[in-house]
């Protein structure tokens, strides 16, 4: 097969791990017999730095001809980066924002799980922890108060600030149909997350989810409203499967299921539209503190990799090749900075990317 990749290397740390999970990508290519032509492209601070603008309609196109985009990270510190001077719509994360509106990413998954290697990282009490648990978030990305109408104006000299929050129908009911799909090959239990005791468009979901439903008889659906949620996670993250959300609430509750993993820097994510393209990029973000010293953790990046190959090109056997070799990598005890602990081996980014081809070819 010939897989079109185009590449976002990004910001930060993000030209590093992308680096790894091209020779992760390559190794995998190598040893199943296919070919991969990259093309990069620009966004986030990189972009404004050569054009002004943090994506630019070329790079849209780019990225829209390929069969799918692997992304490093974008954006800088937000108190000491220049691009943080730029209005808004001008600053690294509206690039972002921008490529998943244009490319119609309405899905996005981002999976949580306690490695069982990994499980003294996890911050959460020893009695909590040892139930293990692995969830997935599927947070709704392209509506909501993230893209609803916003200004702010001034009334009376006192300044005044309106985001709005607007979901229809049809956008609740093609991720919550996303969701129960995946939901059908996890263990079949869906979490609908929402503050309907509040707000109306969070009754509109809890409807629109109840009556897709209806549709997968083998699957338990139960509401939970944002805030217990919020707690649960902390409280007893084994219980939920598929998180089934709205683009704030994942956002924010993304946030946490990767915290309590106690290692964001293994975190994968997806972003998919209704084809099989998709956007897969790590969940964690550009860490400029750490960029360009070769300390990064590349698992997350080269995880999702491992995801592009599962949903846009249905290579399964090759996306299980992957996650084996990062299994087999932390069993023999190499961590990167981020995930270190007592008795393992320390390793760099570029040195856990050798790791992780060398596993996938002794396979
Ligand atoms: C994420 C990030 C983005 C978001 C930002 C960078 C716009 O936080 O992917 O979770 O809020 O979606
Ligand atoms: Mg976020």
């Amino acid at each position: 097969m010939n897989l079109k990749i185009t590449c976002i290397p990004g910001d930060g740390i993000g030209p590093e791990i992308i680096a790894e999970a091209k020779k992760v990508l390559d190794t995998v290519a190598d040893k199943y017999g296919h070919t991969i032509q990259y093309t990069d492209i620009l966004m986030g601070g990189a972009s404004i730095d050569a054009y002004g603008v943090p994506l630019t309609d070329e790079a849209i196109e780019t990225a829209r001809a390929a069969d799918a985009v692997l992304m490093g990270s974008i954006g800088g510190d937000t108190t000491t980066s220049p691009w943080y001077k730029l209005p808004p719509n001008l600053r690294p994360e509206a690039g972002l924002l921008a490529i998943r509106k244009a490319l119609n990413l309405f899905a996005n998954l981002r999976p949580a799980v306690l490695y069982s290697e990994l499980r003294g990282a996890c911050p959460l009490k020893e009695e909590i922890s040892a139930a293990g648990f692995d969830m997935l978030i599927m947070r709704e990305l392209t509506g909501g108060l993230y893209f609803g109408e916003r200004k702010t104006v001034e009334e009376n000299g006192v300044r005044k600030a309106v985001d709005t929050l607007v979901y229809d129908e049809n956008e609740i009911r093609r991720i919550a149909v996303k969701g129960f799909d995946i939901a059908m090959k996890r263990r079949k239990k869906v979490t609908s997350v929402d503050k309907a005791n509040v707000l109306d468009s969070s009754r509109l979901w809890r409807s629109v989810v109840e009556q897709v439903a209806k549709d997968y008889p083998e699957v338990a659906l139960e509401h939970m409203l944002v805030d217990n949620c919020a707690m649960q996670l902390v409280k007893d993250p084994a219980q939920f499967d598929v998180i089934l959300t709205e683009n704030m609430f994942g956002d924010i509750l993304s946030d946490e299921a990767s915290m309590v993993t106690g290692s964001i820097g293994m975190l994968a994510s997806a972003s998919l539209n209704d084809t099989k393209f998709g956007l897969y990029e790590p969940s964690h973000g550009s860490a400029p503190d750490i960029a360009g010293r070769d300390i990064a953790n590349p698992i997350a990046t080269v995880l999702s990799a491992a995801m592009m190959l599962r949903y846009s090109f249905d290579l399964d056997r090759e996306a299980d090749a992957v996650e084996e070799a990062v299994r087999q990598v932390l069993k023999d005890g190499y961590r990167t900075g981020d995930i270190m602990s007592e008795g393992c081996t320390r390793t760099g980014c570029r040195q856990m990317g050798d790791l992780l081809a060398e596993r996938i070819k002794q396979q």
